[in-house]
C-alpha cells in the first residue's frame, strides 16, 4: 500500500522537494498528499505549486496559545487522511492537542545527532563547537515525535557527517544538507515498509 506523506514545513523546502521527487521517481513507496506551512512566505509552498501539491497555509492567530494552533492543525492534518508526517524544516513545537492524535505517526528531521544541538542552528553551533576542539563530527537524524520533546524521540536512522579543517558553515552546511536528504528517504523507505503506522487515528 502507497503511504499517503502530509509535510510540515516553514521555509526553503529542499527535504519536502525530495520527497514530491522520489515518489515521482518511483523510489519512495508514498504519495505526496498535503503541505502545510505556518508561514505564507516559506518557498515549500512555490515548490508545492509546481508540482500541484495541495498546499495550506495555518498562521497562528495572534496570541493564540499553543494548544489551540496545534488543535487546528490537527483538524487540517487529519483531514488529509495522513498515514505519516513528516517534519520538514518544521520550525514550531508541537504540543500533545497534535501529536495525541497522530502516534507514531509524526516524524522529524534534524541536522544534528541524537542528544546533540537541539532546536535552532544546529550545523552553527556544531561548527563552533569543533573550533573549540570539542568534537571532530556531527550528523544528522531522523526520528518520532512522541511528545514535546524538542528534536528528541526514537531515532529511526541517523548519519555521521564529519567535520573537515577549513569547513565554513557553507561547507558544512551544504555535506548535512546532502546528507539528510538521503537520510529521510532511507528512514522513510524503513518506516513504510513497516506495520505499526497503519493503526487508525485517535479521534480527538
Ligand atoms: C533541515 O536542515 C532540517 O533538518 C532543519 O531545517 C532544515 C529545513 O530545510 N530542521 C530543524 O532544524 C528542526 N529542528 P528545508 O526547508 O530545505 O527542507
Amino acid at each position: 500500500m502507497t503511504a499517503r506523506i502530509v509535510v510540515l514545513a516553514s521555509g526553503n523546502g529542499s527535504n519536502f522537494q525530495e520527497l514530491i521527487d522520489a515518489s515521482e521517481a518511483g523510489t519512495l513507496d508514498a504519495s505526496i498528499v498535503g503541505l502545510v506551512c505556518n508561514r505564507g512566505d516559506a518557498f515549500a509552498l512555490e515548490r508545492a505549486a509546481v508540482k500541484g501539491v495541495p498546499a495550506t497555509v495555518l498562521a497562528p492567530e495572534a496570541a493564540e496559545l499553543r494548544p489551540s494552533y496545534d488543535a487546528r492543525l490537527a483538524d487540517v492534518v487529519g483531514a488529509m487522511s495522513p498515514d505519516l508526517i513528516v517534519l520538514a524544516g518544521w520550525m514550531r513545537l508541537l504540543s500533545m492537542p497534535f501529536l495525541g492524535r497522530f502516534p507514531q505517526r509524526v516524524i522529524n528531521l534534524h541536522p544534528a545527532l541524537p542528544g546533540q544541538f537541539p532546536g535552532t542552528h544546529a550545523i552553527e553551533r556544531a561548527l563552533d563547537a569543533a573550533s573549540r576542539g570539542e568534537i571532530d563530527h556531527t550528523g544528522v537524524m531522523v526520528h518520532f515525535v512522541p511528545d514535546e520533546g524538542v528534536d528528541d524521540g526514537q531515532a529511526i536512522a541517523t548519519a555521521t557527517v564529519p567535520i573537515e579543517p577549513g569547513d565554513t558553515i557553507d561547507t558544512l552546511s551544504e555535506r548535512v544538507h546532502a546528507a539528510e536528504r538521503a537520510l529521510l528517504l532511507r528512514a522513510l523507505r524503513e518506516t513504510i515498509s513497516d506495520v505499526p503506522w497503519r493503526a487508525e487515528p485517535t479521534s480527538s
